[in-house]
């Protein structure tokens, strides 16, 4: 039985409350970060409070949390859930009122927090490499905001796992958004490294901004673009990054093998710099 956090108390997570009023569960009016712990530590955690804030100016919801107590609440649930291993969920909703589509004019947000165990270090399919088949893009049109808005991913990552996949790479006007849930990358035949630039299309993956910056300790080049799925089917090397998966190689892409179906050296060694920066960290 997990402690989890709710509107400042730790408590059993079945003893756990949100009012039926609460606006995320009306409206899906709320946003979220998903942090991994890795061996005690909260890894990019800076990064996804900063796009916590941001997400929330976005959507002009005010809530009184600070850097300082969002990460004492990490500590706290780690701790009292002896958590070595796996992620921190936090949601921030614009809080419970009746129900009327307008904003409320006085509503304390709902602050809430679990965990979950998962082995992020080692997970199999970094050996292996995952599978990924393409999927509609279903979203709206701010996907740079990390709401719990989730159908359009929920719908998809099924569809994915139906197909036997582990991600679905969605796919807009011809060119590839993201994943479901992370962040989709390439490695052309001449050795550049592409993945989409940022804008209102993708979520701004902090993980893909660490990556970003791992790349000045090899010789990659940076292309950011759109591709299509059919550049990703000759692809030398294709992987994703999030904060659960940090860097995952893409080994089958809609049924085409991705370099000889095994994980590529280029997604091996970003998956071993960032672990070594998180350790660092
Ligand atoms: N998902 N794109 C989408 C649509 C995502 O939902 C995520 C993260 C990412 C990667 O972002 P980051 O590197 O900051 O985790 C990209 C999280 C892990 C989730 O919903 O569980």
């Amino acid at each position: 039985m997990r402690t989890v956090y709710v509107n400042g108390e730790y408590v059993a997570e079945n003893e756990a409350r949100v009012s039926i009023f609460d606006r995320g569960f009306l409206f899906a009016d709320g946003v979220y970060e998903v942090t991994s712990v890795l061996d005690g530590k909260f890894v990019d955690f800076d990064g996804h409070y900063s796009r916590l804030e941001r997400s929330l100016a976005e959507l002009r919801i005010a809530a009184s949390i600070t850097r300082d107590g969002i990460f004492e609440m990490h500590r706290q649930l780690a701790a009292r859930n002896d958590l070595d291993n796996g992620l921190i969920y936090l949601q921030v909703t614009r809080g419970a009122a009746d129900r009327d589509f307008g904003f409320p004019d006085d509503t304390e947000c709902t602050v809430v927090a679990f965990t979950q165990e998962k082995e992020v270090r080692n997970p199999d399919m970094a050996r292996t490499g995952v599978k990924v088949v393409t999927v509609p893009e279903l979203r709206w049109e701010r996907r740079d905001i990390k709401s719990v808005a989730l159908l359009a991913q929920v719908l998809s990552k099924q569809a994915a796992r139906e197909q036997g996949a582990f991600e679905g790479w969605m796919v807009e006007d011809g060119t590839i958004t993201e994943g479901t849930s992370s962040t989709a990358f390439i490695v052309t035949e001449v050795g550049k490294l592409v993945t989409r630039p940022l804008s209102h299309a993708v979520l701004p993956g902090i993980t893909r901004m660490a990556v970003l910056d791992l790349l000045s300790e090899t010789d990659l080049e940076l292309e950011e673009r759109p591709f299509t799925p059919q550049e990703a089917y000759e692809a030398a090397e294709a992987f994703l990054t999030s904060a659960s998966s940090f860097v995952a190689p893409v080994v089958e892409i809609d049924g085409h093998r991705i370099g000889g179906g095994q994980p590529g050296p280029v997604a091996r060694r970003l998956r071993e710099l960032y672990l070594a920066r998180a350790d660092a960290g």
